[in-house]
């Protein structure tokens, strides 16, 4: 029972490569936190896994990131990779190499590659026409051009879709283009390009996405694509460049999606001529290893389609899955830059345990491709309750008692139906793992957990301990107690490796997950020591207030050569522009200045202050959501814009009868309307 029924299986595993044009964010952890648990569960579980993974060094972005900061392409390269690194180590993450895409291994695998494509028939060529900057003498790729709308005549928007009214086109569309990084009027200019003929997989791909190597919504999702047929793949750009040139083309250029792939060729190449092992026992065409991808979702066409066809072509084996996950959202929004919702790794690991976030992101992460929620008031509350409150109390409310009976466990178990419950959960938990349905397996652990806590508080060892007679019976109870615990926190391990190594010392065992339920008796345990400290609301903010901070530095840096993604983001990216109205509908709406003759505290309201509202004749009450940005005394005596026409409404404190103009994202940030001088209490504004 309860060992190894297979032969160890060979497997490597990776995460997409993250650019290294900027810092890390939880997103990007939500996505290695996966793939570490993964490989962590597989080598518990006996098997080889490898976990592979490298900064994507490669494109225009990067290259002009490193102009704006006065640093050549491969200084700023290794910087942002030893940042990258650091932020692995900061989350636990157990990659075995951690590797770059400009790197020796991947320009000789990336020219392997295109030159057995092309041998292969698979590479054509043809002159197209692009957009040109004649100043920075550069091709524009369509976020480098700006210009006006062509719809809604909105200026500075990018060059294929506006963000104010949402329209999509080509640049060639917009009025008044401009190239965003000289600010010069982009000129059309022919060059040749070279192109993958995706066309020519049209049917290997059809049988690949259908052949069990993605989650079926993925599947059904490629179909669609596949339906609406191929496009040949650009693969090719002109220098200025930062990549690697493409044999026999001077002054081409490998687009940076064509290298980043074999990215996970290189780094696991890097690794195995360090250790002694041939790479291509993973990657050979007949090879019995398996290879899995984790991706976020938005990636899934390059993974599921373009590397599959090259991999096919090129005469390796095509990975054994490609795992996608959805995207992080923070308190239910998108990760925004303007909103305060980015969180960098570094913001997260200056104030709070990396196993808080790896043991939250577990608990719901599921096989499938939803986003995925960080409800900041539900990861304190979680990760108290369960890790604190469940599992690290099983042993520490049992140890002491062992201990001061010697330190050696009971030679039975004490309760063989609640054992057993241990036991049948086990097969099922790995198959959870296995199937990377973590946010299950926790549940059928923390269901454990509740198990064996209830147990415990009603044989109540403590009371036990004070009668006379019954130390056996004390022992029974704290042995099985610290059983318990040990099959839990094994079960945990891949999620909490460092509590996983405390538990080790405290229980004098290596923790195996093949014998998880195999109680240990007559062992000596050691003296226990507190394994977890509760999250603390105060550390979550801290980590908040520093993500605002970092976010202001960066945008303070941001320059317009080059900033092309920071400029993305902002109040009109978070928030645009609703639909057109018509002058009636404005015209609906009276606006009035208004005097704030008082401004005062609503008892019992968290966020509301009580205006009255001198309109010049008339007064109106009015409950305002800015308490967290204004005191009342700042505000009375001001000047203010109000809606005088809004029904009004009841609330709890009051008839609330207009509203005053404010803008901002809230909390400390909202700023209300203030006129010029002269404007007077009444006049209606226009
Ligand atoms: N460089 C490419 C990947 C090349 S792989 C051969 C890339 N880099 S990235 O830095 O933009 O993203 C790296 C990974 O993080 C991707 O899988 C992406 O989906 C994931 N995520 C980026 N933002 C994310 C969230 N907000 N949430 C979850 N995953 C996210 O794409
Ligand atoms: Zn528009």
């Amino acid at each position: 029972m309860s060992h190894t029924d297979h032969q160890p299986r060979n497997i490597l595993v990776t995460s997409a490569l993250p650019y290294a044009n900027g810092s890390l964010h939880l997103g990007h952890i939500l996505e290695y936190i996966q793939t570490d648990i993964w490989a962590r569960f597989q080598r518990a579980r006996g098997n080889q896994c490898l976990y592979m993974c490298a900064d994507d060094a490669h494109g225009t972005a990067i290259m002009l990131k490193a102009e704006q900061l006065g640093l050549t392409p491969e200084q700023h390269i290794a910087n942002m990779q030893a940042e990258h690194e650091r932020d692995f180590g900061g989350f636990l993450i157990s990659v075995d190499n951690y590797h770059s895409t400009h790197s020796e291994e991947n320009r000789e695998l990336s020219a392997m590659i295109y030159k057995r494509l092309r041998e292969n028939g698979h590479i054509a060529s043809r002159t197209i026409t692009q957009a040109y900057d004649p100043e920075k003498e550069l091709f524009l790729a369509d976020r480098y051009i700006k210009g006006t709308c062509p719809k809604c005549k909105t200026e500075d928007q990018y060059g294929d879709n506006c963000e104010a009214c949402g329209a999509t086109y080509s640049p060639t569309e917009l009025i008044n283009p401009v190239s965003a990084i000289s600010g010069a009027t982009p000129v059309e200019k022919e060059s040749e390009h070279f192109f993958f003929t995706l066309p020519a997989f049209n049917e290997f791909l059809r049988e690949w996405t259908r052949a069990g190597h993605l989650q079926s919504e993925m599947a059904n999702k490629l179909a669609e694509w596949l339906d609406e047929g191929l496009q040949e793949w650009d693969i090719s750009r002109d220098a200025p460049y930062f990549g690697f040139e493409i044999p026999d083309a001077p002054g081409k250029y490998f687009y940076v999606w064509l290298d980043a792939p074999i990215g996970y060729m290189a780094s696991l190449k890097n690794y195995c001529d360090r250790e002694g092992l041939d790479w291509l026992d993973f990657w050979k065409k007949d090879s019995s290893a398996e290879v899995y991808h984790f991706i976020g979702k938005d990636i899934v066409n390059f993974h599921a389609l373009f590397w599959p066809a090259m991999l096919h072509s090129a005469q390796f084996r095509t990975p054994t899955k490609v795992c996608v996950h959805g995207f992080l959202t923070v308190n239910g929004k998108k990760m925004s830059k303007s909103r305060g919702t980015f969180i960098n790794a570094r913001n997260y690991l200056d104030h709070l345990n990396p196993e808080y976030l790896r043991y939250y992101f577990a608990a719901k992460l599921t096989a499938g491709v939803d986003d995925l929620d960080l409800n900041l008031e539900d990861f304190i509350a979680k990760v108290n309750s369960d890790l604190v409150g469940k599992v690290v109390n099983i042993a520490s409310r049992t140890a002491k008692f062992v201990s001061k009976s010697g330190g050696a466990l009971a030679a039975e178990i004490a309760d063989e139906a609640l054992w057993n419950q241990f036991v049948e959960a086990a097969p099922r938990i790995t198959e959870f793992f296995e199937t990377r349905e973590y946010s299950r397996a926790v549940r059928e652990i923390m269901a454990l957990a509740d198990a064996a806590n209830a147990w415990i508080a009603d044989k109540a060892p403590w009371s036990l301990a004070k009668q006379e007679g019954k130390e056996a019976e004390v022992l029974a109870v704290c042995s099985q107690g610290v059983n318990m615990f040990r099959a839990l926190i094994t079960w945990l391990a891949p999620v909490l490796p460092e509590t996983a190594k405390k538990a080790e010392e405290f229980l004098g065992v290596q923790l195996n997950w093949n014998t998880a339920t195999t109680p240990l008796a007559g062992h000596s345990i050691n003296e226990f020591k507190p394994l977890m400290q509760r999250v603390e609301k105060a550390q979550v903010e801290a980590m908040q207030e520093a993500a605002k901070e970092s976010l202001a530095q960066l945008q303070a840096e941001a320059k317009p050569a080059g900033a092309a993604s920071e400029n993305k983001s902002g109040p009109l990216a978070d928030d645009p522009i609703a639909p057109e109205i018509q002058f009636d509908d404005f015209a609906k709406i009276d606006l009035r200045i208004a005097l704030i003759a008082n401004a005062e505290h609503v008892e019992g309201a968290g966020k509301l202050l009580k205006l009255t509202l001198d309109l010049g004749g008339e007064t109106r009450q009015v409950f305002s959501g800015i308490k967290s940005a204004y005191k009342p005394e700042d505000l009375i005596g001001k000047h203010t814009v109000m809606v005088a026409n809004l029904a009004p409404r009841k609330m709890r404190f009051g008839v609330s009868e207009g509203m005053v103009l404010a803008a901002g994202p809230g909390g400390k940030d909202l700023w209300i309307l203030e006129p010029h001088n002269g404007a007077q209490p009444g006049m209606r504004v226009m």
